[in-house]
């Protein structure tokens, strides 16, 4: 699709988010993914906060890796993978971390857990045996007002340990 008019108005687009295609009508071509998961399609399980590639809240699985959906147009996510945390919920793939996020009471005003659940997420898949040093890297693009993080890497602790091991 040409990038030249970001903000023409184009017909139609498509995007596969969580394992379905979703027609795109009337948008923009400057519109963000977040914009479009949100707006567009009524998935609101990422949050808008910083609209700029701070804070993690938005974030979402684009081809298997972590991005800030504020930061990735939708148009460019066209042909790719889009994953959700509704669509990790459904599955049933983060069951254990969101558990584990409960259970440590690392969700207070649960304004970024979403995205700490699809970080967390990645991070298990990749590195189930995770020390420390890496859980606190793979989850430095999140920011949490309200926990002091404590109680969020107690949680991943208590996933590792349980059986995000399935959710790769
Ligand atoms: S809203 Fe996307 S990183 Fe903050
Ligand atoms: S629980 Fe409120 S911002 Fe993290």
């Amino acid at each position: 699709m040409s990038r030249d008019a970001p903000y023409e108005a184009v017909d139609r687009y498509e995007l596969e988010v969580n394992g379905a295609v979703h027609p795109v009508e009337g948008a923009w071509l400057g519109e963000t993914l977040l914009y479009v998961l949100r707006e567009r399609l009524g998935l609101s399980g990422a949050k808008n906060a910083c609209e700029q590639g701070e804070c993690g809240s938005c974030s979402v699985l684009l081809d298997d890796e972590v991005v800030c959906a504020c930061c990735v147009l939708a148009v460019d996510a066209v042909g790719s993978s889009v994953e959700t945390v509704e669509g990790l919920t459904a599955s049933g793939a983060a069951a254990g971390i969101q558990a584990a996020l409960l259970g440590a009471g690392g969700v207070q005003c649960g304004f970024c857990t979403p995205g700490f659940v699809v970080a967390v997420y990645d991070l298990l898949r990749r590195s189930p045996d995770a020390d420390e040093l890496q859980v606190r890297e793979a989850l430095s693009g999140n920011l949490c007002r309200c926990t002091g993080y404590g109680r969020i890497l107690e949680a991943v602790r208590m996933a590792s340990e349980g059986s995000p091991r399935a959710a790769g």
